[in-house]
């Protein structure tokens, strides 16, 4: 281990660390805005500063995060170069080892490396507001400075398990309770924790160091039991798994051996493709946010009060997620029967969160509280926002907004949740087309995270930066795209689920294309998915759009005659598949067979073999080849944020990264010559896109070109 001279000098170490003495105690801050990500500079004046107070006069160390937080952990963006010393883990065994008490005071975040660092220190205090988590399995990793070994020796293996798998953090108190916290204390921090230490120094306590505790034995079956628990949630996965096997070590192996072992977990979770895919998405998220046309003096509007046109499937739901985020919203409905039933399904809804042990109940009365249901629009005058929610005819969606108008309060943003209209056309209806704009939310609305939000030709840069402001309060992300026929992610999903339509007469069954979808990693297949949002959607869709379909494309007329059979899928009992009364369990019916067979003959299709490779190249790559052909029309900023609306609004399994990054990592040549091969036996709708074609003649990826476009 390499030592650092103690230098004299009190005050800055350097521009990241703090060293100063309070009373007998070495006071260590250490700082780099915004979350002290631990990167090499900051580990090199914590490694530096320990070694001072070592060698100094002082009786014990506190160490503490400057600015906001404690820390937000490692630095990801070191992830893709090589390791240097020192390493996180050896600056958290310099401070374990230390024989002076070290004591983390912890405010704000204490995540990942941030917290594995306080778990080196030997005691903890925090302020009531800190917040604790490994959040590593998020990003397709599991902790690797000691912390799933330290924290299972100090707060035991079930306990640590819960933190390591949701990923999701523990406030103080309840740190406190756990036994990760020594003292929550209000008021000044540094100064209680210095106190802490001194008391620590005068009652002569014995060091707490995580490493020589003894994890006790979680009771028999434990750990399989909790393999079994993630089975579903985590299939596919690597992390998940090496998050038990590396707590399970901490009962079974030494300390160096568990340590040993988790390094190992580590490194091949962060170079495997599906923790860079996680990685992807989490950049990916962050740059959404950043929208090159919206000049940085434009400061969004705050959205203090709400309302919601319309208490249906979506209106409910959107109610729901302002309430959610603490803002009072107004609901409008037609008639007082129809805004009964809606507020009955949102009273619903949130009583069945509380009866999870998702909600308290003093939380749902407060949520309830902020929704207000009302039949006449003068009521939402004053609503900074205003998202409609009724019916999908564009007849209708014009009247409100006509009424939006002439009621709400200048300067109110008029929002369309339409999945398919023309904004512009809406916008058109008002005399403020600045101030509209399509917020295409997600069913359910008050759990899918994706806002795609719609740029009509007139709307605004402060009302796109409001929206895109308002996502991240209210818990989405927001992603903002042109306007065209089924904006982004439906445009794309059309593709998709085109191809499976037409593998079914040409040979393949529902439930084989959904097990090759469902096995690639997607929540649910294609039919699956068709049965719980309901098949008369799509159809009342189609039947509006027959006459001016184009007559020589191929047109798959198989969901068509399902629906003619007043099968909609769950919510009738049968579609795609049939159900079981209660049950949302899919079951292969032989009369859709009949129908699939039925149209092939139709058609004059042979029926083949189809394999799940021809199901996955079909499916997936008519994706990217559609992704393509919206970057290339500018209806989307980024092949990264094609990739974020997957992952968040279609189920697209996050540890691939999304359609776009998928095809990077497969090769867009590959891609290419699999649509190039299908385009000669398909026809058009597989034709390789004229992007697609140049990149694969170029040898570029997707990501070379977004980086060749924010140069
Ligand atoms: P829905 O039929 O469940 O609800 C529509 C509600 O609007 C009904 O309760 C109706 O009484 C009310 N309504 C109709 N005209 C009204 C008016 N003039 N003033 C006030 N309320 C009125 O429909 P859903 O599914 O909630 O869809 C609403 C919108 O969201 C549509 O534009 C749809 O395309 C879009 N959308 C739907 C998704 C879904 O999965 N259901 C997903 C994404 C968008």
């Amino acid at each position: 281990m390499k030592t650092y001279a103690p230098s004299r000098k009190e005050g800055p170490l350097d521009d990241f660390t703090d060293y100063r003495k309070q009373g007998g105690i070495a006071v260590i801050t250490f700082e780099n805005p915004p979350v002290n990500a631990l990167g090499i500079d900051l580990r090199k004046g914590i490694a530096e500063a320990i070694d001072k107070a070592a060698a100094a006069d002082v009786t014990a160390l506190v160490l503490t995060g400057g600015g906001r937080c404690f820390s937000g952990g490692a630095d990801i963006r070191e992830f893709g170069s090589p390791s240097i010393e020192p390493m996180l883990r050896g600056v958290i065994d310099r401070a374990e080892s230390s024989s002076k008490p070290v004591v983390a005071a912890v405010h704000g975040v204490a995540f990942g490396g941030g917290f594995e660092l306080a778990l080196g220190c030997h005691f903890r205090v925090a302020a009531p507001s800190a917040q604790f988590a490994l959040p590593e399995v998020k990003l397709g990793l599991i902790p690797g400075a000691g912390g799933t070994q330290r924290l299972a020796r100090l707060i035991g293996p079930e306990k640590a398990l819960g933190i390591v798998l949701t990923g999701d953090p523990v406030g103080a108190e309840d740190a406190r309770a756990m036994g990760i916290v020594d003292e929550v204390a209000g008021g000044d921090l540094v100064a209680a924790a210095v106190a802490f230490a001194e008391a620590r120094v005068a009652d002569g306590s014995v060091l707490k160091r995580a490493c020589d505790l003894d994890a006790p034995k979680p009771p028999d079956g434990f750990f399989e039991g909790q393999r079994k628990k993630i089975e579903r949630r985590a299939r596919g996965l690597i992390a998940p798994w090496h998050c038990i096997d590396s707590i399970e070590n901490a009962v079974t192996l030494s300390f160096d051996d568990g340590m040993k072992k988790e390094r190992e977990y580590f490194v091949e979770c962060r170079e495997s493709d599906q923790s860079k895919a996680q990685r992807h998405i989490f950049f990916a998220e962050r740059q959404a946010a950043k929208i090159p046309d919206v000049p940085k003096d434009i400061a969004p509007r705050q959205i203090e009060t709400a309302a919601v046109i319309g208490c249906g499937t979506m209106g409910g739901g959107l109610a729901m997620n302002f309430a959610n985020a603490g803002i009072p919203v107004r609901v409008v409905e037609t008639d007082p029967e129809a805004l009964e039933k809606g507020l009955g399904v949102i009273a619903k809804t949130f009583e069945a969160a509380v009866s999870k042990g998702r909600l308290t109940d003093a939380d749902r009365e407060t949520r309830m509280g902020l929704i207000q249901g009302t039949t006449d629009y003068a009521d939402i005058a004053d609503a900074d926002i205003v998202i409609e929610a009724v019916f999908e005819e564009m007849d209708v969606k014009k009247q409100v907004f006509a009424v939006l108008d002439q009621t709400c309060k200048p300067g109110a943003i008029l929002a369309t949740n339409t999945s398919t209209l023309d904004i512009d056309e809406i916008a058109a209806a008002t005399e403020r087309p600045e101030q509209v704009i399509g917020t295409h939310f997600f069913s359910p609305a008050h759990i899918m995270r994706l806002m795609e939000n719609v740029c009509g030709r007139k709307t605004a840069p402060e009302t796109i930066a409001t929206v895109m402001n308002m996502a991240k309060t209210i818990g989405k992300v927001g992603v903002l795209v042109g306007n065209a026929d089924g904006f982004v992610g439906n445009r794309m999903y059309h593709c998709y689920t085109r191809q499976a339509n037409f593998l079914l007469e040409e040979g393949a069954l529902p439930q084989q294309v959904d097990r090759v979808l469902f096995d690639f990693g997607f929540t649910m297949g294609p039919f699956a998915v068709g049965d719980v949002a309901g098949l008369d959607v799509g159809w009342r869709i189609r039947q509006r759009r027959a006459a001016t379909r184009n007559k020589d494309e191929r047109y798959s007329p198989i969901g068509d005659r399902i629906c003619e059979l007043g099968r909609f899928g769950q919510k009738t009992g049968a579609g795609w598949y049939r159900y079981e009364e209660g049950s949302r369990a899919p079951i292969p019916d032989p009369a859709i067979e009949d129908i699939i067979v039925d149209v092939s003959d139709e058609l004059g299709i042979e029926r083949r073999d189809i394999t799940d490779d021809e199901i996955r190249e079909r499916c997936l790559y008519t994706l990217v080849n559609e992704g393509a052909m919206i970057l290339q029309e500018g209806l989307a900023l980024r092949s990264s944020d094609i990739d974020v609306i997957w992952i968040y609004g279609y189920g697209f399994p996050i540890h691939r990264g999304g359609p776009m990054f998928h095809a990077d990592r497969v090769g867009v040549k590959v891609v290419h010559e699999a649509l190039s091969r299908l385009y000669d036996i398909h026809g058009e709708l597989l034709k390789p896109s004229p992007l697609l074609e140049e990149m694969a003649r170029d040898g570029r990826t997707f990501e070379d070109l977004q980086k060749e476009k924010t140069k």
